[in-house]
């Protein structure tokens, strides 16, 4: 497993290389080649399930790991983050679903359903924007705190939740849990 710095951004982002030759993530405005998703070559699938170390994720950090050919955001969420995230009423979400599969399906989409401990702190996305599939960027970008797609301009918020732009649903959650306290299973 490698390290690398993400290009860009003002607090450090990780970007993490599946092993198997998975091969690296783009970060950034690029488009995510939707072949890919819909048609995983035998060395991807082979990859269904993968174990996340997340030892070295520190507060307000965000790891992105590449998964079935996928970008995955695993961010651990300062208090802030957290805070803000849980005060925003249902009412003001433009998708009220947690669009998260590991809670039954059409929960509402509130913090808490939306991440992956009870202390709220780990947040795990796709991280494929729901307008076109470009990528988001994230560290708090855009005006709500979480992410921002420079394709077409759409801002999600601190749990994920799009606020503005033309994407239709919340950033997708994968199926995930913690196999321990360091270490989080995708698929
Ligand atoms: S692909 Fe993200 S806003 Fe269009």
């Amino acid at each position: 497993m490698a390290h690398t710095d993400e290009p860009s951004g003002t607090r450090r982002d990780f970007l993490y290389f599946a092993t198997a030759g998975a091969g690296a993530v783009a970060v950034g405005a690029g488009v995510w080649p939707l072949v890919t998703q819909m048609n995983p070559s035998a060395d991807v699938r082979a990859l269904s399930s993968i174990d996340v170390d997340i030892s070295g994720v520190v507060t307000g950090t965000q790891l992105t790991v590449n998964w079935l050919g996928k970008p995955v955001f695993i961010r651990r969420r300062g208090p802030e983050e957290i805070e803000a995230a849980r005060a925003v009423p249902l009412d003001d979400l433009v998708d009220r679903d947690a669009r998260n599969p590991n809670i039954a399906e059409g929960a509402p989409a509130t913090d808490e359903n939306r991440t992956l401990d009870a202390a709220e702190e780990w947040l795990v996305q796709i991280g494929v924007c729901t307008h076109l599939g470009c990528v988001p960027i994230g560290d708090g970008a855009g005006d709500y705190g979480g992410w921002f797609c420079p394709c077409h301009g759409s801002h999600y918020d601190a749990a994920g939740r799009i606020r503005k732009g033309p994407a239709p649903e919340n950033l997708h959650i994968p199926v995930a849990q913690f196999i321990d306290d360091m270490t989080i299973k995708l698929g």
